[in-house]
């Protein structure tokens, strides 16, 4: 089969078995092409729980196939890749988070959505890289503890009053950013605005012009009048960013934006996955009743 076949064989094979088809914001362009819906890491998985297919079919990473599984138990929700991991995710396991807290007796958990299911189960409530500053001062003590990523750590720390611990893990795309790279496309696109995720460092993150998630990049660019935009995230963002808005020009400082476990998924693998349904992910029962309250305390932090 050609590409064009496989995808009109996706397509059909989706229907056949209910199913919804969900890329992140860095999939392959042609993934993103065939998905229902694409989007960040928190807003697919409640799209998992409001629709009423029976198959969900998650074109991401581990963890995002698991908060997916945790808000829609019911339904059968598919990895296309099971390798598909997140290094950022895997720096941290409950175990290790369990002696943090005996360090920080009462200070409660605050962990960003690109963990374990097992991780968020041992924390107090989640948050996302567009809502982690409103859900940490949303709470009543003094001290946190943020996990995994130390880069987001730093940016809530400086936007909070609460003292705040941090667990070292980082994104290997993101981190490996450099200012030297940013500063470079900023004097070759002096017009340009510089767009940052909170994943890349303090020192890149004091560059940027805006600072926000992957759906918030949309939404910025979208609505800026600037035309010439040099983006510090994962380069599957251009895909959309720039069917989006063909008028203007979007610029990566630097060709190591690539998430490897993100670029795993192929068609061929989406295909497979329908034929056979499968992998599957679950979550054992206790584990997805503790997290879900992680993420049920989130959800209820008001929005801006
Ligand atoms: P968001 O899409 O939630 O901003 O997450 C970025 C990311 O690194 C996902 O792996
Ligand atoms: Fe994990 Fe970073 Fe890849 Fe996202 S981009 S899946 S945080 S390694």
């Amino acid at each position: 089969m050609n590409q064009e076949q496989v995808k009109k064989e996706i397509r059909r094979l989706a229907e056949e078995r209910n199913a919804l088809l969900l890329a992140h914001n860095y999939q392959r362009d042609e993934i993103q092409e065939i998905a229902d819906i694409t989007g960040d890491s928190l807003g697919l998985s409640m799209e998992a729980a409001r629709t009423d297919k029976d198959v969900i079919v998650f074109c991401g990473v581990h963890f995002m196939a698991e908060s997916a599984s945790i808000l829609a138990p019911q339904k059968i929700v598919l990895l296309p890749r099971p390798d598909a991991g997140c290094p950022m995710a895997d720096m941290v396991t409950p175990e290790g988070l369990r002696e943090v807290k005996a360090r920080h007796p009462g200070a409660p958990v605050v962990t960003y959505v690109n963990s374990s299911a097992a991780v968020k189960a041992e924390s107090d409530i989640c948050c996302t890289s567009s809502n982690a500053v409103n859900v940490v001062n949303s709470l009543e003590d003094k001290e946190v503890i943020l996990v995994p990523d130390r880069n987001l750590g730093r940016y809530i720390a400086d936007r909070t009053d609460k003292v705040c611990h941090f667990w070292e893990g980082y994104c290997p795309t993101h981190d490996r950013l450099e200012t030297a790279e940013v500063n470079r496309a900023k004097q070759e696109h002096p017009d340009a605005l510089f767009v940052a995720h909170p994943e890349c460092t303090p020192d890149v993150l004091e560059l940027a012009d805006h600072i926000c998630s992957t759906s918030g990049m949309y939404e910025y660019c979208r609505r800026s009048p600037n035309r010439k935009f040099i983006i510090g995230t994962e380069a599957g963002i251009l895909y959309r960013l720039r069917k989006e808005n063909p008028e203007k020009e979007f610029i990566l400082p630097t060709s190591k934006l690539i998430c490897p476990n993100m670029k795993l998924t192929s068609l061929e693998d989406v295909l497979h996955s329908l034929q056979t349904l499968s992998p599957e992910i679950t979550v054992p029962l206790a584990v997805r009743e503790r997290a879900r309250i992680t993420l049920d305390r989130m959800l209820a932090v008001p929005r801006d």
